[in-house]
């Protein structure tokens, strides 16, 4: 460990003390502070913040995408790769003050795989029994990082599910993905894995007035899932619509799970789309990218809290849309599921 200074976040005020060998935003993570954040690798900006008070700071390797190298002389900074080496003083920009106060502390744990199955072609259903500690808690939409065994590399995955015993995910295979290919061909029932977690701000935010519209695509729907069924446990009744988006049918999964949960949901609708639909197939819903179809309804979101979270181009997309169709910025909750492989 080295040493500690302290950081100040403005404008709420609370201060931590961080070690100069972490980053900010893990420091904050273990002391229970959740700070907005995503990709926690540099590359999605979604923890940017500005430096009001303080030099002596230096980033680990991230993306001139997430923040250009203009910005970052004008103060800004990725708290996820930035390690402090004197007090600062740093402006938080992207913000949920109920949420930053609400933090669970993160922990380490070991797992072992209870199922690995096929859901589709690409899309792998992993299932897993904490060992130690038995149980942990966390916010339905929140994810883990779990550890590539035999190296040190993680990789972050979301809980479809919603308590903390048994933990399951949606995870989509590269064939040379380091952990999804390692998921898809080595890894079986009985092994154990590391993980740490829980990190993410995708949690439903408490609002029972306002509407709910969900987006995802692909193995985005693993935390849109875990929100939903904790809705239905919860017996929360809000307005909500789910706009699944997939290349084709085969490309879809959890449908009947989702289409049962309106036994539970009232007000719950759900439209699963397919971009690239074979052509003479049996398919009756809609058709095109999932933006195209939310544009078509044309839907008045003015009073919505949205949930986006699939890969970057479609959470890119659908941010300025729903921007359009009413949803207030500060209601646009989103995780992009950035990848690490290959990226600068
Ligand atoms: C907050 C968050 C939540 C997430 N949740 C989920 C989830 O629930 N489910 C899910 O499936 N994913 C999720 N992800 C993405 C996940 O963390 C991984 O990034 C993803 O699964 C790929 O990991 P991998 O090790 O299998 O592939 P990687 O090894 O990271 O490779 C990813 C891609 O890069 C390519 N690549 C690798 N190396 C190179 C190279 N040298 N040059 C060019 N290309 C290369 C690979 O072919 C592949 O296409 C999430 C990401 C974030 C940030
Ligand atoms: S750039 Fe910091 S969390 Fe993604």
């Amino acid at each position: 460990m080295g040493e500690k200074h302290r950081v100040r976040f403005e404008p709420v005020g609370i201060e931590i003390e961080v070690d100069e060998e972490q980053t900010v935003l893990r420091s904050a993570s273990e002391q229970g502070l959740m700070l907005m954040h995503g990709c926690k690798e540099g590359q999605c900006a979604a923890c940017k913040s500005f430096v009001l008070d303080g030099d002596d700071i230096e980033l680990d390797r991230y993306s001139t995408f997430a923040l250009p190298d203009y910005e970052k002389e004008e103060g800004f900074t990725l708290l996820c790769r930035a390690h402090v080496y004197e007090d600062v003083t740093i402006e938080l920009l992207n913000f949920d003050e109920e949420m930053i106060r609400s933090g669970l502390p993160i922990q380490n744990a070991v797992a072992e795989v209870v199922a690995i199955n096929h859901v589709t072609h690409d899309l792998r259903h992993l299932v897993l029994r904490l060992i130690e500690p038995a149980e942990i808690t966390f916010f339905p939409g929140q994810y883990m990082d779990i550890q590539v065994p035999g190296t040190d590399v993680t990789r972050s995955f979301s809980m479809a599910s919603t308590n903390g015993r048994q933990l399951e995910f949606v995870i989509k295979v590269y064939p040379d993905g380091i952990f999804s290919s390692y998921l898809d061909t080595k890894l079986k029932v009985g092994d154990r894995l590391d993980l740490t977690g829980p990190f993410g701000v995708f949690t439903l935010r408490d609002a029972p007035d306002r509407d709910l519209i969900f987006i995802g695509g692909g193995a985005g729907l693993a935390p849109i899932l875990a929100l939903l069924r904790s809705m239905a446990e919860r017996g929360i009744d809000r307005k909500a619509v789910f706009y699944y988006g997939a290349r084709t049918a085969q490309d879809l999964c959890f449908v009947e799970e989702i289409e049962a949960l309106r036994d539970k949901l009232p007000g719950f609708k759900f439209i699963p789309a397919l971009s690239e639909p074979v052509e003479g197939a049996d398919w009756a819903g809609e058709t095109g990218f999932i933006t195209d179809v939310l544009r078509r309804h044309g839907l008045d979101l003015k009073k919505a809290h949205a949930y986006l979270c699939g890969p970057p181009p479609m959470v890119e997309a659908a941010m300025p849309l729903l921007a359009q169709l009413g949803t207030p910025e500060k209601h646009i909750y989103y995780d992009k599921f950035t990848t690490t492989g290959g990226e600068d």
